[in-house]
């Protein structure tokens, strides 16, 4: 943390400053007022660990419990956030068409992915630096997923290295690589990844016109995206705003990592049937149809209207996974209905993470695979392989 956010820290409000002199007054033998101290005068209550209920519960509570520009670094999107808030409007444009007939204890969501079964289609998406949230990071982050029995993908920008990861706990893990220019270094990194144990490689793919105005207004806080914005030999400087590190990227990216890499290999952010069918002409093995949570391009789509395009473009012949503003387990449900085999959770598990540790990214998976055996459940659909298309209704604009 910067002084100058340590000033900031210890520096009074006006709020703080009208707290502290009604207390004064209260307290005061002029008022005849009771003499207890009153520390948590400022203070309104913030809701505990028990009452969490929905995803959205745990987001103030992380709010207030780390500086703001390790909140923004999590919440900001790219330039307007017109896709960050498009991500979240997509799902009012999927409605759910109710069938019914099936209790909640019939409901089965487990499903497989590379042959390997899963308990539920949830996962958690690769971000970086989750120490930033809470001192457990990424190793409680995995010992929550394995004991929700769900997959993480490990981030290229982890605050661990990622066999330490893999120690922590026995869950499956993923590993998302931002490849570098010089390919020799790629390999160490993959070669490490695979001897740890990761079950497939991601390569991310978009994130290359991104800038944040949040970190912009922040700049004077100190804290994380500073430090992520150094400049390094990967990421040298450039006439544009954004880092060179990854402006770079061609299809042919993935024919040169395809040789280092002996798990299957996905390919995240891809948002076009035209991308997918690339993607597979350069030996891809699975799409995350992604648009970072819109931290990549601004005005470009939610994931949830292009994802049908991109199914069809890959016709079955590699699995979609999707991610970018799912909160609810209906929201998964609607993904699933699409054409997605599973769907991958960014904001949602760093909330969990930063408001009560591994415990609360715990919760927060668990209550949105709860909520989707409900939604599945009102749909009447006992398995995740009954679940089709006549279950939506879109009305994307
Ligand atoms: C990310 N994301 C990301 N993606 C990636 O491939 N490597 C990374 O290191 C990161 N880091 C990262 C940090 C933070 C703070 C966020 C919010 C996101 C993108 C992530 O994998 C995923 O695409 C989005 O988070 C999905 O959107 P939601 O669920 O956050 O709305
Ligand atoms: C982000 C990068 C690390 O979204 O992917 O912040």
């Amino acid at each position: 943390m910067g002084s100058i956010e340590q000033q900031w820290r210890r520096g009074f409000s006006r709020r703080q400053a009208l707290c502290g002199l009604a207390s004064f007054l209260a307290a005061s033998p002029l008022l005849h007022a009771q003499r207890d101290p009153y520390p948590l005068g400022p203070h309104r209550r913030v809701l505990g660990f028990d009452e969490m209920r929905t995803a959205f519960d745990f987001e103030p509570v992380f709010h207030d419990n780390v500086p703001l520009a390790i909140y923004d670094y999590t919440a900001h999107g790219t330039d307007s956030e017109f896709t960050l808030y498009r991500n979240r409007d997509a799902f009012d444009w999927v409605e759910l068409v109710g069938g019914g007939g099936v209790t909640p204890a019939e409901v089965d969501t487990s499903t497989e992915l590379f042959g390997v079964r899963m308990d539920s289609p949830i996962m958690l998406a690769p971000t970086a630096r989750q120490r930033d949230l809470h001192p457990d990071g990424e190793l409680g982050m995995h010992r929550a997923a394995t004991s929700a029995a769900m997959t993480m993908i490990v981030s290229n920008v982890s605050s661990f290295p990622f066999p330490q990861i893999a120690e922590a706990a026995d869950g499956p893990l993923w590993f998302q690589r931002y490849a570098t220019r010089d390919l020799e270094g790629n390999r160490q990194v993959l070669d490490m990844a695979q001897d740890a144990g990761c079950q497939t490689v991601v390569v991310t793919i978009d994130q290359q016109a991104s800038y944040y105005e949040r970190d912009l207004h922040d700049r004077n806080l100190g804290g994380a995206p500073r430090r992520a914005r150094r400049r390094t030999p990967q990421n040298p400087p450039n006439p544009y705003r954004v880092g060179a590190g990854r402006l770079w990227y061609e299809w042919t990216l993935f024919d040169d990592l395809r040789p280092m890499i002996e798990v299957p290999m996905l390919a995240k952010g891809i948002l076009t049937g035209e991308g997918a069918r690339k993607c597979l002409e350069h030996g891809v093995d699975g799409i995350i149809v992604s648009n970072h949570g819109g931290r990549s391009l601004d005005y470009g789509p939610s994931t949830l209207e292009v994802l049908e395009e991109v199914v069809e473009a890959v016709s079955g012949r590699v699995p979609v996974l999707i991610d970018s503003g799912f909160r609810r387990g209906a929201d998964v449900l609607k993904a699933l209905a699409l054409g997605a085999v599973a769907v991958c959770l960014g904001r949602a598990s760093r909330w969990g993470l930063g408001a009560f540790g591994e415990p609360g990214a715990r919760k927060v998976i668990e209550i949105i695979n709860t909520e989707l055996v409900h939604a599945m459940a009102a749909v009447g659909r006992t398995t995740i392989a009954a679940i089709d298309r006549s279950i939506v209704r879109t009305s994307f604009p």
